[in-house]
């Protein structure tokens, strides 16, 4: 089974329902095992963080940066980072905020750049932007014209219940998908690489 962890914070409940989201579109390829982990628990789980194959890093913006949760969490692993406990994970990342903008890009490359120090291998997100012609509209997937990750938008009146919109939801269920499918394929492709690696050693020894 390939394993994909959904690290996240959400002071108000709109970040948890985008994550909710990204696990829905991870579940949807067989043989993936979903993990979804608000981020303080996720201080009590970083066994269970080192043995998965992929960790999707959500939170909302909060003063143009992720959440103080999630950066709590963010340092808490810096052990790990000291021996590289996470290099060659699959990592990606997501956002929600009450702005169209909202300076979500900051948190993706803070998560992007989180993501690295570990050496993890970063998946963005492959959806052409949305909303940007004449024929656009709200309804277009990945509406925010977003590409280091998913990016959602919830009104700062307004409880879970109303948002993130329909088109951001399903545009994290289709990130969520996607990064299950890069894990399961970085995987695969690893294991072959290492027997391939291997019968060389074995071919070289003899
Ligand atoms: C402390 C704080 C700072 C915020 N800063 C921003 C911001 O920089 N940009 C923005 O668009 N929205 C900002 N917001 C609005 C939140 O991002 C928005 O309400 C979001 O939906 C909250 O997600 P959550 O319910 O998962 O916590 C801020 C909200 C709070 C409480």
């Amino acid at each position: 089974m390939v394993s994909v962890a959904i690290v996240y914070h959400s002071g108000f409940g709109h970040t948890k329902a985008q994550a909710e989201a990204v696990a829905r579109g991870a579940k949807s390829v067989p043989g993936i095992a979903v993990d979804v982990i608000p981020a303080d628990r996720a201080e009590g789980r970083l066994s269970d963080l080192a043995a998965s194959d992929a960790i999707i890093f959500g939170a909302p913006t909060y003063m143009g940066s992720a959440s103080a949760a999630m950066k709590r969490f963010m340092e808490a692993t810096s052990k790990l980072w000291a021996t590289q406990a996470w290099k060659d994970k699959i990592a990606a990342g997501f956002t929600n905020s009450a702005s169209q903008s909202g300076d979500k890009l900051n948190t993706l490359v803070e998560l992007a750049v989180f993501a690295a120090q570990h050496g993890m291998v970063w998946v963005g997100l492959d959806l052409l932007p949305g909303n940007n012609s004449s024929t656009g509209s709200t309804a277009d997937l990945n509406r925010l014209g977003s590409s280091l990750g998913a990016m959602a938008q919830s009104n700062a009146d307004q409880g879970p219940e109303h948002g993130p919109t329909a088109s951001d939801l399903k545009t994290a269920e289709h990130f969520g998908r996607r990064v299950a499918l890069a894990a399961a394929a970085w995987r695969r492709g690893r294991q072959e690489i290492a027997a391939a690696l291997a019968d060389e050693a074995t071919a070289l020894a003899a």
